[in-house]
């Protein structure tokens, strides 16, 4: 494995994983603890059957951080909540089943001046990056079918991960290529093996009873795959 491979790995921590109630606390810790970005899922009981945070506490939880917010929208109709998240998000995600018309869904949120983020659940292939990959900044593999947390990871990612990267390395510009869903360190090493570069983890952090060892943790067995 290539050293700067290694090097460059980040860790974005899933607030969904968090304290509901201590949420502030939650995000200031993880920063402390040495995460480099954070993960917000953003879920409307219709493209997922579960519910999350809305615009209002987002917009007030980035104003307590100086990390980058990724924004994972997984609701239907996407194009209603690129507006209303994009002053909290550095990175929108979408997902291609969330919208009629990709590439124009993907410009709405270039103008929005946000970076463009394309999630892949397990069950869609990757060509589907193929005719918009010019547009994209950030690439999700979702190792579990989007909804909830603290799910098992699903092997056939890894797979995955080193298709996204072949595509991502033919092209000119810079792509990030992130993993999401039962990440822990047991999988992390071979992620950045198979050319992830960001690994998303919320259980991983959260559940664990020490923040700071799980933040270590994850960022050590990357450097030594399994
Ligand atoms: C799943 C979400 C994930 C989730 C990850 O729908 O997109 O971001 O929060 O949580 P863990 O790490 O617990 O699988
Ligand atoms: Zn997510």
């Amino acid at each position: 494995m290539q050293l700067d491979k290694v090097d460059s790995v980040e860790i974005s921590a899933s607030i969904l994983a968090a304290d509901p109630l201590n949420l502030t606390t939650a995000i200031h810790t993880v920063q402390s603890a040495g995460v480099d970005r954070l993960h917000v899922d953003i879920m409307d009981g219709h493209y997922v059957p579960n519910i999350t945070f809305g615009p209002h506490i987002i917009n007030a939880l980035k104003g307590q951080t100086t990390l980058p917010f990724e924004v994972h929208l997984m609701v239907e109709k996407c194009d209603a909540f690129i507006p209303m998240f994009a002053a909290s998000a550095d990175t929108l995600i979408i997902h291609p089943e969330s919208t009629q018309h990709l590439h124009k869904s993907l410009q709405l949120i270039k103008d929005h001046q946000v970076k463009t983020g394309f999630a892949l659940n397990p069950g869609t292939p990757v060509e589907f990056l193929t005719p918009v990959i010019d547009m994209l900044d950030y690439v999700l593999v979702m190792s579990v079918n989007p909804g909830f947390g603290g799910q098992d990871f699903i092997p056939s990612s890894y797979t995955k991960v080193q298709q996204v990267r072949t595509l991502i390395d033919r092209q000119k510009h810079p792509i990030d290529l992130a993993v999401d869903g039962g990440v822990t360190p047991s999988v992390s090493g071979k992620l950045i093996e198979c050319g992830a570069n960001i690994l998303v983890a919320g259980s991983a952090i959260f559940k664990h009873p020490n923040h700071l060892r799980a933040i270590q943790e994850l960022k050590l067995a990357s450097k030594s795959p399994s």
